[in-house]
This record gives structure tokens, C-alpha cells and sequence, in this order.
């Protein structure tokens, strides 16, 4: 692995742990409940991302440039949520992602969807770019709906992004989690998925670390909160200072009580 991309993984990873922020979503899904204006759902929760996961075009625009977090660039999309979502291409290139400082680039790939030769070659291509700029690929592994979220499809979907090169393979909690990992060569994270109670998603979080997630890549759980910077303070706290559901739940009742004062 070249010094480059080492070093780029280690500003994502602290202590070979992270908590990225993903706000990604209106790629395909446009104004998402809670990203209707990403600078303002962004800005509070920066201090306490270990990484953004999101577009260029949201990163230009609704990001500081003096922000010293560092950038998981979203580069693969094309598509719509009234179309075929499988059906994705490169949008942005490597070189961009080094033009923006990116830290890594993250690209979808669709295991058993119509398109998942072409997504593959995504991720295949991005890999051999990367390489040659010491960029680290991030696959997430998206479920088309006929697929079923076990950990034989997603032990499959982790595996293949892993042998065509990623370096980092983003995935969802399921049951037998533990197999998902095992069988994956490369670090693995986890979505939070759909809004769960706040309790719920951190029960998963913590789940996921157990059974050797190193970290997670949430969205909606975190922006969709009733206290978004409560719910990212109590994932750190899951993360990175191994705590249990209860403590880490008491810390985002403690964000809620002190946001409530302050109303
Ligand atoms: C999905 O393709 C996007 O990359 C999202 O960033 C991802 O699903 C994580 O967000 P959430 O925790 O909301 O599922």
C-alpha cells in the first residue's frame, strides 16, 4: 500500500475506528427528510464526524473550505429513485476527488442487480485510479429490493467489493453479522439504514462493533434524530469509547436535556 493512501485511510480511521457522517442521499434521492438544506443540517454535526460522506456538488456548497474534517467523496451515481438505481456510473473522477482533498472516494455496487457487472467495472476502475493517486476506494454494498439483507448475500457483496481492491467495504447490519466480516478481508462499516428509535440505532451500532464492524457510516439515523448532535455524540461514544446502549443513550438524553434548556 503506497504512503499516500496509508495515510489517507488513517485520516478517516482514528484508532481504527470511525464515525463518518454520510449525507450522500440526495444523489438519487434528492431534498431527503433532513437534508433539504445540507449546510444547515452539516455545519453542527462536523465537529463530531470522524469523516463526510457526500456529492461534490454538496461538498462546494454547503461546506467550509477552511473545514479541516476529512472527505469520503461520493463519485459513482447517474440514476434516480424513478429508475433502475443499479444502473450507476462514474460521475466524478479521480482526479477531481484530489482536487478537492478528498480522503477517500465511495462508489455503490449492486450484487445481483441488473446492472452489477457494470458497477463492479465501477469499483474495479476506481480502484486501479486510486491507485495511481493513493486514493483508498470505499464500496458500499447497496441491496436492490429484490435482494434480502443476510449475511449470505452480504457476505458475498462485502467479499467480491474486497477482491476487486477497495479498501474500506460498507454494508448493514444483519444477523450472523460476525460471518459478514469474517469472510471479508478489508474493514468493514455499517449504514444505519432507515430511522430507527434513537435507542434502536445505537443498539445496532453497538451490535455491529461487537461482531467487528470498524465503525459506521450513518446517515438518516444521525440527521433524521430528534437531536442529531446528541445521536452522533452517543455513536461516538459506541465507537470510540467502547461504551454500552445504556450510557450511550444517556448521552444523547443528556444533548436532548441541555438542547431543551437552551430553547
Ligand atoms: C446510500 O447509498 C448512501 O450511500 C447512504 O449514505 C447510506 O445508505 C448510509 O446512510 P444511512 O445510514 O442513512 O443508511
Amino acid at each position: 500500500m503506497s504512503w499516500g493512501l496509508s495515510n489517507r485511510i488513517s485520516r478517516i480511521m482514528k484508532g481504527g475506528r470511525t464515525v463518518m457522517l454520510a449525507v450522500d442521499h440526495g444523489y438519487f434521492q434528492g431534498p431527503t427528510t433532513g437534508l433539504e438544506n445540507p449546510r444547515r443540517t452539516i455545519t453542527p454535526l462536523l465537529p463530531f464526524a470522524d469523516s463526510l460522506m457526500l456529492t461534490r456538488g454538496v461538498l462546494r456548497t454547503s461546506v467550509d473550505p477552511g473545514q479541516s474534517v476529512p472527505i469520503v467523496l461520493r463519485v459513482t451515481g447517474g440514476t434516480s429513485i424513478l429508475k433502475e438505481l443499479s444502473n450507476e456510473v462514474v460521475v466524478t473522477s479521480i482526479e477531481e476527488a484530489v482536487r478537492l482533498n478528498a480522503s477517500a472516494v465511495a462508489v455503490s455496487v449492486f450484487v445481483g442487480s441488473e446492472h452489477e457487472k457494470q458497477t463492479l467495472a465501477n469499483l474495479a476502475q476506481l480502484v486501479d485510479e486510486g491507485e495511481r493517486y493513493g486514493m483508498p476506494v470505499l464500496a458500499v454494498t447497496a441491496v436492490g429490493r429484490e435482494m434480502t439483507r443476510d449475511a449470505r448475500y452480504l457476505g458475498l457483496a462485502c467479499r467480491i467489493a474486497a477482491e476487486l481492491g477497495a479498501s474500506v467495504v460498507k454494508t448493514y447490519y444483519c444477523e450472523d453479522f460476525r460471518k459478514v466480516v469474517d469472510g471479508c478481508p478489508v474493514p468493514v462499516v455499517i449504514a444505519g439504514g432507515k430511522k430507527l428509535p434513537e435507542r434502536d440505532a445505537l443498539q445496532l451500532a453497538h451490535d455491529a462493533i461487537s461482531e467487528g464492524a470498524v465503525g459506521v457510516d450513518m446517515g438518516r439515523n444521525i440527521f433524521q434524530s430528534t437531536n442529531p448532535v446528541g445521536m452522533i455524540k452517543a455513536v461516538q461514544a459506541v465507537v470510540h469509547a467502547g461504551k454500552g446502549v445504556d450510557d450511550a443513550f444517556h448521552v444523547f438524553n443528556e444533548e436532548e436535556k441541555a438542547s431543551a434548556k437552551l430553547r
